[in-house]
């Protein structure tokens, strides 16, 4: 007999850190109870030829919120999310107040309680963002902030950033780095290179990006904090990364969808939807990212999704925001574009990232029972074509307008609730 409120996804094979098998999978309460075959309960979703994976987890979502409500909030931040498999975001700092203080992240976990995924949320490492003086990290971590990060800017001032690894590194908190040296970068829009040669459009240098990889490592070496490289996009970075890692050095790395998919020449149009930073880069690079995507220098797959209100993108290149959408493409991305196979794929958007912000007690977990049930279903062989107006997030600035991809979402359950069924959102 099949426990009231019951409910079992039938037909699909479950793919998960410990590997892959053919399941139906109960949820009861919450909680899995029970993988196996020809099981049954109160409620079905449907999952044949379907993955059934732990819930994806992103890293480094944008939710505008508080400050920027017209681009998204933290609600249409969640929705997308969930269509998109995850059933954990992190928020990252750069709001209208920056989440710098306890009384911050208070509301940004609020916002997301009544969320169709889990938000919780990063702090920033200085005040304001402003690269000056360090932020009460103790007062967020308090809170359970487990990740802090200037998000948008890096930490300029090498002093203060070994001052920050020191005091991360006391209360067992990570730092991650959004590595540009603005001094490299100032008034440079896209990639400094044979594009923005051509275009005529002031360039930010790969180096801009690897002086910042190179000093953080050192960095890590000297204090022992651990550290986290946001959105690598060069090849140097790339390299840096992969040494620091074998040296033993306590360092993650993840990438973007669209550092491994994009080049630099998408910007010869001046469309601002390819701007972002760090820019799109060479052929090179794009081949380096994803190389470190194959040997597990990049451990994770982050969305770095940026929602930017249609006005903003519409202004020149140089005056438009940088930042594009990702919560709703990351996963077919990965599966469409990445040559690696399926439950590598899920490692780098799931696992990985959800032990790197310490919600692996969560997120995440073997499909087996006694674990929540946080799970998203996948049709790995389903295509769709990109919409950005067909998005949950208030704002359209995707850069994959058109692009046909494979691989959809099917279902999404959270805490043993579908919060998406046959792609569409529940709540
Ligand atoms: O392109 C970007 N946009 N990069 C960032 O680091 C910040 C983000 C944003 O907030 O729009």
């Amino acid at each position: 007999m099949a426990d009231a409120g019951s409910l079992v996804i039938k037909g699909g094979q479950v793919v998960d850190a410990t590997g892959e098998r053919t399941a139906d999978v109960v949820v009861v309460d919450g909680r899995i109870t029970a993988v196996g075959t020809g099981l049954s309960a109160d409620r079905t979703l449907d999952a044949t030829g379907c993955i059934v994976a732990p819930g994806l987890v992103d890293i480094h979502s944008h939710l505008r919120e508080p400050g920027k409500e017209e681009a998204e909030t933290v609600e249409t931040g969640a929705r997308g999310a969930a269509l998109g498999g995850y059933t954990a975001i992190l928020a990252m700092p750069n709001t209208t107040p920056a989440i710098d203080s306890a009384a911050v992240v208070q509301q940004v976990l609020e916002l997301g309680r009544p969320a169709p995924c889990d938000v919780f949320s990063s702090g920033a490492i200085t005040v304001g963002r402003g690269g000056e003086q360090l932020a009460p990290m103790a007062e967020m971590a308090a809170l359970g902030v487990r990740i802090f990060t200037d998000d948008g800017a890096g930490v300029q001032d090498n002093g203060l950033m070994r001052r920050a690894m020191e005091y991360a590194s006391g209360l067992g908190v990570t730092l991650a780095q959004h590595c540009e040296d603005d001094a490299l970068c100032g008034g440079g829009h896209m990639h400094e290179g044979e594009w923005s040669a051509r275009l005529g459009i002031p360039g930010q240098p790969a180096e801009a990006e690897e002086l910042m990889v190179m000093r953080d490592i050192a960095l890590a070496r000297l204090t022992g904090c651990r550290i986290h490289f946001q959105h690598l996009s060069t090849a140097g970075s790339v390299a840096m990364v992969r040494a620091a890692i074998a040296s033993g050095l306590p360092v993650t790395a993840e990438a973007t969808p669209h550092h491994f998919t994009l080049t630099h020449a998408e910007c010869q149009g001046y469309d601002p939807v390819f701007k972002v930073n760090p820019p799109l880069r060479t052929a090179a690079d794009v081949d380096a990212v994803k190389g470190a995507l194959a040997d597990g220098t990049i451990g994770i797959i982050a969305t770095d999704h940026a929602p930017h209100a249609p006005e903003t993108k519409e202004l020149p290149f140089d005056q438009a925001p940088p930042g594009m959408l990702g919560l709703e493409t990351a996963l077919a991305l990965a599966l469409t574009e990445l040559d690696l196979p399926v439950q590598q794929v899920l490692a780098a958007l799931s696992w990985n990232p959800a032990a790197a912000i310490g919600v692996g007690d969560l997120h995440g977990l073997p499909v087996e029972a006694g674990n929540p049930a946080n799970l998203c279903v996948i049709d790995p062989e389903a295509t769709w074509t990109v919409r950005g107006s067909a998005m949950a997030s208030r704002s359209t600035n995707t850069p994959f307008e058109g692009r046909e991809l494979r691989g959809k979402v099917r279902h999404t359950v959270l805490h043993g609730e579908p919060v998406v069924v046959a792609g569409e959102p529940q709540r």
